[in-house]
């Protein structure tokens, strides 16, 4: 909604405008409950209510929120304020109007652990590797082997987003030709996983959900535990600091960080990339917590390392790897960069 300074936090009063909207809502019986979190220069609102996905007058509501937010970081002169709401007017549903959503429908269950994944500096893909290892990685998640809830595999939904199509494919079976696909993440992004028929959570609901729509900064929420991969296999895959597009100016690659909720603020070359994690036990629709759950010691290797990537990719200057191919340009400045430079070529001999 802006940021403080350049594109590197969220102001608290862009928070604190956010919660006392919510607030509202949430005594006016629109909501069950609600966050309001940040990852870097992103504001994350975190609702629960009884309407089902795409509701209307739930997306006006986060709508309203995002402008409440702007006008304050329009008075603060934030950078960019505004620069995520791409439309003037709100049309029905935030989908393609600059945010990113994340929403799924749920029973919840007695123990219901539930985490959510808030991005910054990175591009929807970025969450395809760690989705994949939690779900349809043996050497990440023991339960697959163990666990006869876990053991039949789970099925992932995957969008071209070049294309606008979507295909379901089901692990273990299908793994191969999920992988072919998903390691182009800047095609094709994990949308959604879900149980298989035989599993103790309906194939209707979704056990994980990642947002797709805006170019950059993905959010995903992820079930755990009891028949689901549990907490720990569902942080596990974050340890290895995998590489993702994103960074500065949208147009590098850099090492996604596991980062505390303090420490989720990209300065350094605006990054590396972040990833935060918010663990709730949800309560008849409440939220209960959140735990900041990269905070554990135990990823301070995994900091460390990313930070050793960095100086390796950061040697690398401006040239492919550590900038991003051509293709992967076409949202950023390049392009018109590259247009004006189109005149001087002349025929090779
Ligand atoms: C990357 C990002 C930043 C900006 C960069 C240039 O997603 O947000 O790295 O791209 O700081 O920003 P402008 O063009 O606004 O000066
Ligand atoms: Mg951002």
């Amino acid at each position: 909604m802006g940021g403080y300074p350049g594109h590197s936090s969220v102001h608290s009063a862009l928070i604190e405008t956010a919660q006392s909207k919510l607030e509202e809502a949430k005594k006016a019986g629109a909501l069950i409950d609600f966050r309001v979190m940040a990852c870097g220069d992103d504001l994350a609102l975190l609702m629960s209510h009884k309407n089902g996905c795409d509701n209307g007058e739930v997306h006006a509501l986060a709508w309203e929120t995002f402008e409440a937010a702007t006008e304050v970081a329009k008075r603060l002169k934030l950078y960019g304020a505004g620069q995520d709401l791409m439309a003037d007017a709100f049309s029905g549903n935030i989908r393609g109007m600059g945010p990113s959503v994340a929403e799924m429908e749920i029973n919840e269950r007695t123990g219901e652990p539930v985490v959510a994944f808030m991005t910054d500096k990175t591009k929807p893909g970025a969450v395809n590797l760690p989705i994949f290892k939690i779900f349809a990685d043996p050497f990440n998640t023991a339960g697959l082997v163990i666990d006869p809830a876990c053991h039949h595999g789970f099925t992932f939904e995957v969008l071209d987003i070049k294309e606008h199509k979507k295909v379901l494919m089901d692990c273990p079976g299908e793994m191969y030709d999920l992988l072919a696909l998903i390691g182009t993440t800047s095609r094709y992004v994990i949308k959604r996983v879900r149980c298989k028929p035989n599993s103790k959570i309906s194939e209707q609901e979704a056990v994980a959900v990642v947002s797709t729509e805006s170019k950059d900064d993905p959010v995903a929420l992820v079930r755990c535990q009891s028949g689901l991969p549990a907490l720990g296999e569902v942080l596990e895959p974050f340890a290895l600091g995998h590489l993702v597009g994103g960074w500065m100016r949208g147009s590098h690659n850099g090492p996604l960080m596991p980062c505390s909720f303090e420490t989720a603020h990209p300065t350094r070359f605006d990054g590396p990339p972040r990833v935060i994690a918010a663990g709730f036990q949800m309560a008849n629709g409440n939220f209960v917590g959140p735990v900041d759950l990269f905070k554990d010691v135990a990823f301070d290797r995994a900091r460390q390392r990313c930070l050793e990537i960095t100086d390796y990719l950061r040697a690398n200057g401006p040239f492919e790897p550590q900038r991003l191919p051509m293709e992967d340009m076409e949202y950023t400045t390049l392009p018109q960069v590259m247009k004006a430079l189109k005149n001087r070529f002349v025929n090779a001999e």
